[in-house]
């Protein structure tokens, strides 16, 4: 096929360049921006209000959208969510409930772990759902309901722009669910629709950190071990972050739900392991920033990733302090993914790797 790097040094960088677009391309697909509303470009074979339960699974950067989508599935529709790696859904034999929803979620639709829980899912009489980028992929042939991204050909190994547009997708699809089960009324729904239809824009605006990023990234490239954390969507979005560091600069990284940081990572903390806060003005916001104390009282260096309020009201020192834009707290995640890929691509360029082509790491696990 036909692929070219335009401008850029690397796919991987084109790719998060390209994401006020795609996410704009994919957003129009499934919002009426005049009437404020969501409209899925599909019919459902079910109705959100009779789901008792929806169960996802996915891998790699794809499992991660998933699951920023279950506190969204949680918080607006009132869904009780599971979620898994494929690779162990496909073998636990879960107890699915029949007429229930599994949604999947895969850039490519071939990922065979992915695949095999879609066929057990299938088997135990669920109402398929996948979001994929590719509409012709066995996947997409195979569910009872294609819900597509518009990210167009990703060619980078490390999942970017995919992966804000699978943010994008499943937020559509909380909110509708949230419509559906009368948890989400009209005004609020309004609400949120306007914040969407505010992310491409926002996404433009946080790309303007890159060069203060790609400074940082020389400090973070001297470092063995980086670590990640967050609360709420920002605890996988720190999982993501870890991801993508370790797959393209081969620095050990790991990502961390902030508030375990006393039960385990808290004995690492020196200061030559970065620690990497993201960590938007939400209602968790204070939570975490006692976590930043924790850090900063054991003389670890922090890098805060925040917005203009978050970065007001923390008065910590920290290594380098990250400023988004203001947005509304439920669309952060897709804004705060682009900050993490910029560090890690930086980082990654700045040690000479092959960030499009990681060793041992494959676009598409096509075999198990
Ligand atoms: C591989 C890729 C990742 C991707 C994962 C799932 O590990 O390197 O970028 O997130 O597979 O792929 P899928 O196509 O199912 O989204």
């Amino acid at each position: 096929f036909m692929a070219d790097k335009g401008n850029f040094r690397h796919f991987m960088a084109k790719e998060i360049h390209e994401q006020p677009e795609v996410v704009g391309r994919t957003l129009a697909h499934y919002v009426n921006f005049s009437a404020g509303r969501v409209e899925l470009p599909f019919a459902l074979p079910f109705d959100f209000k009779d789901l008792k339960r929806i169960s996802i699974s996915a891998c790699g950067t794809a499992y991660l959208a998933g699951l920023i989508s279950k506190y969204w599935f949680e918080r607006l529709a009132r869904i009780p969510v599971e979620i898994d790696v494929a690779s162990e859904f496909r073998y636990r034999e879960a107890p699915l409930e029949p007429g229930s929803l599994a949604l999947f979620v895969s850039q490519s639709g071939e990922t065979a772990d992915t695949l095999a829980s879609l066929r057990y899912a299938s088997a135990e009489k669920q109402h398929t759902l996948s979001v994929v980028n590719v509409p012709t992929s066995t996947m997409a042939r195979e569910s009872n309901v294609i819900a597509q991204t518009l990210a167009g050909v990703e060619v980078g190994v490390a999942s970017t722009k995919a992966f804000t547009c699978q943010l994008t997708v499943l937020l559509t699809l909380a909110i509708a669910a949230g419509r559906a089960r009368g948890t989400l009324s009209a005004e609020a729904e309004k609400e949120l629709v306007d914040a969407l239809i505010g992310v491409p824009g926002l996404l433009s605006e946080a790309m303007k950190r890159e060069h203060q990023i790609e400074i940082l990234s020389r400090e973070l490239s001297k470092a063995q071990d980086v670590l990640y954390l967050g609360r709420g969507t920002s605890y996988p979005l720190a999982l993501e972050g870890a991801l993508k560091l370790k797959e393209i600069s081969y620095i050990h990284a790991e990502g961390y739900a902030a508030g375990e940081l006393k039960h385990g990572p808290i004995a690492l903390i020196d200061e030559t392991m970065p620690v990497i806060v993201i960590a938007p003005h939400d209602h968790i916001f204070e939570k975490t920033v006692s976590n930043m104390q924790e850090v900063a009282a054991r003389g670890g260096r922090i890098v805060l990733i925040t917005d203009e309020k978050g970065a007001l009201e923390t008065g910590l020192d920290t290594m380098a302090t990250i400023v988004m834009p203001s947005a509304h707290p439920i669309i952060a995640p897709i804004l705060h993914a682009v900050p993490i890929q910029l560090l890690a691509y930086h980082t990654a360029v700045f040690m000479g790797k092959d960030v499009d082509q990681p060793r041992n790491l494959a676009k598409s696990v096509t075999v198990e």
